[in-house]
């Protein structure tokens, strides 16, 4: 019996294979290497001693993915792959809306055609907007996403929970909060295409000096001090919450499932304290100045993720400063790699 993990290259799919393996799981790998590199198969194999089955294809390709399907015993899937650029999303709508859903639909009609149940959605803090109370809980109301990426995991919801509903599968929803950081091998981590979007890799890239300075958005937010505050979740406890999950569907006796589970710290950090803290765990400086909002941006972030832990036994374990460090040792391997 193997595990489906689409996008399983890229930065939270590969760690969530990392720990997949590490349960004794078979994992088959569908990435088409769009925002993904082949040497983190490599790296997988170096970390766990077993190197997964790798298909690089797009999923839109429907023929080559009922050939996986025929080709393996496939009991589950968790689905990574999909664009995840915010900004590039205002700009290329409709990339987000094919690719992201076509995507997922082909992988979700091979389940029905063949009764396999047992899938879990990669969604995001961004279906909730702009919440109007802190912490964010899994029944906090949902506004219309800010961007075209947002939709996407809107709309991805929205087709799971039909799914689920007509069809008796188990599925599960996990709303990521901000994930950072690497694997303690430094064998993983985020490879950001060009210039970095998110906080950390652009924090951690100006410390190595190929930036010259952080731009941060804004210090005139309603918050402590002025900068604008995320939950920021150790990628390895987020890939470890995906195995959670998953034995979750797999040992329940029902046969419709649909869990919602929002994966955060609960603790929100502004962006001077990421910096700050980065600094400090790293002992490097991290030159930045002090720039106008960007648009889209919503004040504040965190969650209440009490119903991950009560239901899945899973909270965060890792502080900001070691997630941190993690980034910052793997921004050197990085650059070993580089010269
Ligand atoms: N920031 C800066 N400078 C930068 C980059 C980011 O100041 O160079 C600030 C942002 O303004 C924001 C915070 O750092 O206040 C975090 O920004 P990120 O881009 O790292 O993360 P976001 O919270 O904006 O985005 C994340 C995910 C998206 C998801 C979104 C939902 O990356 O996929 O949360 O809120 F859609």
């Amino acid at each position: 019996m193997s595990i489906l993990v689409t996008g399983g290259l890229g930065y939270i799919g590969s760690h969530t294979v990392v720990e997949l393996i590490n349960n004794n799981f078979d994992v088959i790998i569908v990435d088409d290497l769009s925002n993904s590199e082949k040497f983190i198969l490599d790296n997988i194999e170096e970390i766990t001693g077993k190197r997964p089955i790798f298909y690089p294809f797009d999923l839109r390709r429907k023929e080559l993915l009922t050939q996986v399907f025929d080709a393996h015993n496939i009991e589950g899937c968790i689905n990574f792959a999909a664009s995840k650029a915010v900004g590039e999303s205002m700009t290329e709508p409709l990339k987000y809306y094919e690719n992201n859903l076509f995507s997922l639909i082909n992988v979700l009609q091979e389940f029905k055609e063949r009764n396999i149940s047992n899938f879990i959605f990669s969604s995001s803090c961004t279906v909730y907007g702009q919440a109007d109370e802190m912490p964010i809980d899994e029944n906090t109301p949902l506004k219309e996403a800010e961007s075209s990426y947002g939709k996407t995991k809107q709309m991805g919801e929205d087709i799971l929970k039909d799914f689920s509903r007509a069809y008796q599968k188990k599925v599960s929803l996990l709303r990521y909060f901000n994930p950072i950081g690497a694997h303690p091998t430094a064998l993983l981590g985020e490879l950001p295409a060009g210039i970095p979007n998110n906080l950390v890799p652009y924090v951690t890239q100006t410390a190595a000096g190929i930036r010259e300075k952080l731009s941060i958005w804004g210090d005139d937010y309603p918050t402590e001090d002025g900068t604008a505050v995320r939950d920021y979740i150790y990628v390895v406890d987020l890939a470890k919450a995906h195995v959670a999950a998953l034995k979750k569907l797999l040992n329940s006796e029902n046969e419709t499932v649909l869990d919602i589970y929002n994966l955060g710290t609960g603790k929100g950090s502004s962006v001077l304290e990421v910096v700050k803290a980065f600094e400090l765990a790293n002992n490097v400086p991290v030159p930045y100045q002090i720039c106008p909002r960007r648009e889209g941006d919503i004040t504040v972030a965190y969650a209440n993720a009490d119903k991950a832990e009560k239901e899945l036994g899973w909270k965060s374990e890792t502080s900001l400063e070691e997630s941190l460090k993690t980034t910052w040792e793997w921004q050197k391997y990085l650059n070993d790699r580089n010269n």
